[in-house]
């Protein structure tokens, strides 16, 4: 039997040229940038903002739009051409309460969308303080404490692009908005190009929608409802029609101590026999992100970084630990990426353990490189770290110690926080893994190498539902 609801006749021919329209840009290709700022915003008047959002909406950047702009940019490089394509790329989405704000009512039927990220701080294991009565308040940014009811992306190759969409925004909405917070994202100069502040290639490893963006090898090949609501695969067909071409964008802001990090490499470098200190430290860093600096997989890499193997896109994904399943000498089960995609760990679960909770990353560095004196004193004196966004059809979050779910010799194994980003609310972390020698033994983590500082929950619409539910 066939259904007119969106929600649950999706057809396995997504995107469509319709589909390519509907969806905003950053969702699923991301949208090109080498610069970007996120203004949070929260909404003054209603109505007034309905009409000028109407306004908007030519002026935000779609997924058809993302492939073409991602061709011409491939093409400019085949070319040897120099100099970036100028691009300016816009997108928006909206929090829970945002939607109430303008009279949505519906549920979107995700619990910690509709909570807001504030209700979760704490679950997150984000550091806080805990009154007498119980109530917990984390210490976050305080816009991440006020009222945000949406926020608007701006991308572009340079703050030039990014300053005339920014413009454009403003001059639309007005005083229909207050900006409460803005983000400046900027990818870092030179040879740490698309490298995270700690240094590590970032960007490497995302799930494929096979229609949509083909694959590579060993990446993960998911149905497009993973990440884009009301379409195949969506595992939720409760949601309004309109959610269809949607997705839940979460933002997480968080602080990096580069140069307390870089020490605690330093002070701690693996025992190896017969390599030098430096690069029993290099190989700690590797173990903690399951990857060394230039992205090479420690799990193909185990002793060495290989920046061939780095570079290389038919191999650089290829892996999958099945070699390793139960032994942590090559990549430790709490390592960051297999903590975040722990790819065959998870196929005695069933085909879609894994899947459901892939998610697609589009994040930025923001803040200044570390300082001379920063380096020498081992201390953060300016504020960086990674603007996270991320896109998928639930916005549910995990910090669980126990996965991937390990039984080793008959008992349930704890492989521990993950050390890059598990948060234990400030208390120090316990992980396993991290000695190749000795693969099983604990390590207690003196501190937080990323510090929290808030977020929000947001729901991306599509074009259509823009114009049809949130303007007038
Ligand atoms: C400051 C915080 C973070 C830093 C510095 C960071 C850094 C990295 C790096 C360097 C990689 C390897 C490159 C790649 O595989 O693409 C990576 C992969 C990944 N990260 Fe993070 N990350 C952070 C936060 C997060 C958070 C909050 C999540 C959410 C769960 C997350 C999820 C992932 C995923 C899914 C992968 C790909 C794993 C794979 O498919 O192999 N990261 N991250």
């Amino acid at each position: 039997m066939t259904s007119t609801n969106s929600a649950t006749s999706a057809t396995p021919t997504w995107p469509t040229q319709h589909d390519l329209n509907d969806l905003q840009g950053d969702v699923v290709l991301g949208m090109p940038k080498r610069t970007e700022d996120f203004i949070f915003f929260n909404i003054q008047n209603a109505n007034a903002f309905k009409h000028s959002l109407k306004l908007l909406i030519p002026s935000i950047t779609t997924t058809a739009q993302i492939q073409k702009l991602r061709q011409d940019i491939s093409d400019h490089k085949r070319a040897g051409a120099t100099g970036l394509i100028q691009c300016v790329g816009i997108n928006i989405a909206f929090s829970n309460q945002g939607l109430k704000k303008l009279g949505i009512m519906d549920d979107l039927n995700d619990p910690s969308f509709d909570a807001g990220q504030l209700a979760s701080a704490k679950a997150l294991g984000d550091e806080g303080t805990t009154d007498s009565s119980g109530s917990f308040t984390p210490n976050w940014l305080s816009a991440f404490k006020s009222e945000i009811d949406g926020i608007i992306l701006i991308a572009g190759e340079s703050r030039a692009s990014v300053l005339q969409g920014t413009n454009k925004v403003d001059h639309i909405f007005g005083e229909t908005i207050r900006e409460v917070l803005k983000v400046t994202g900027q990818v870092r100069p030179g040879k740490e190009k698309g490298h995270e502040h700690f240094g590590f290639l970032d960007g490497i490893s995302s799930p494929a929608i096979d229609a949509l963006t083909g694959h590579l090898p060993g990446q993960i090949v998911v149905p497009p409802g993973v990440l884009v609501c009301g379409t195949t695969g969506d595992v939720d067909i409760q949601r309004p029609a309109w959610a269809t071409n949607g997705s839940f964008l979460v933002y997480r802001h968080f602080n990096q101590l580069v140069p307390e990090f870089k020490k605690f490499l330093e002070d701690n470098p693996l025992e190896f026999p017969a390599i030098p200190a430096k690069q029993g430290s290099e190989l700690l860093g590797a173990r903690l992100f399951g990857r060394w600096p230039s992205g090479a997989p420690i799990e193909l890499a185990p002793t060495h970084d290989d920046p061939a193997l780095a570079a290389d896109k038919q191999r650089n994904n290829n892996f999958d630990f099945s070699q390793d399943p139960l032994d942590q000498t090559k990549c430790p089960f709490a390592a960051h990426i297999r903590k975040a995609n722990p790819r065959a760990d998870l196929d005695k679960f069933g085909p879609t353990a894994l899947t459901q909770h892939m998610l697609v990353r589009q994040s930025i560095a923001f803040g200044p490189e570390v300082a001379p004196d920063e380096a020498q004193s081992h201390k953060t004196r300016q504020d960086r770290g990674l603007a996270f966004v991320c896109y998928q059809s639930n916005a549910g979050w995990a910090n669980t110690k126990n996965f991937p779910p390990k039984t080793i010799n008959g008992t349930a194994y704890q492989s521990g926080f993950d050390p890059i980003i598990g948060q234990n609310n400030g208390a120090p972390r316990q992980t396993d893994g991290l000695q190749p020698k000795n693969s099983n033994a604990e390590t207690t983590l003196p501190l937080d190498f990323i510090v929290s500082k808030g977020g929000q929950y947001f729901f991306s619409p599509s074009i259509s539902a823009l114009q049809t539910k949130f303007s007038a």
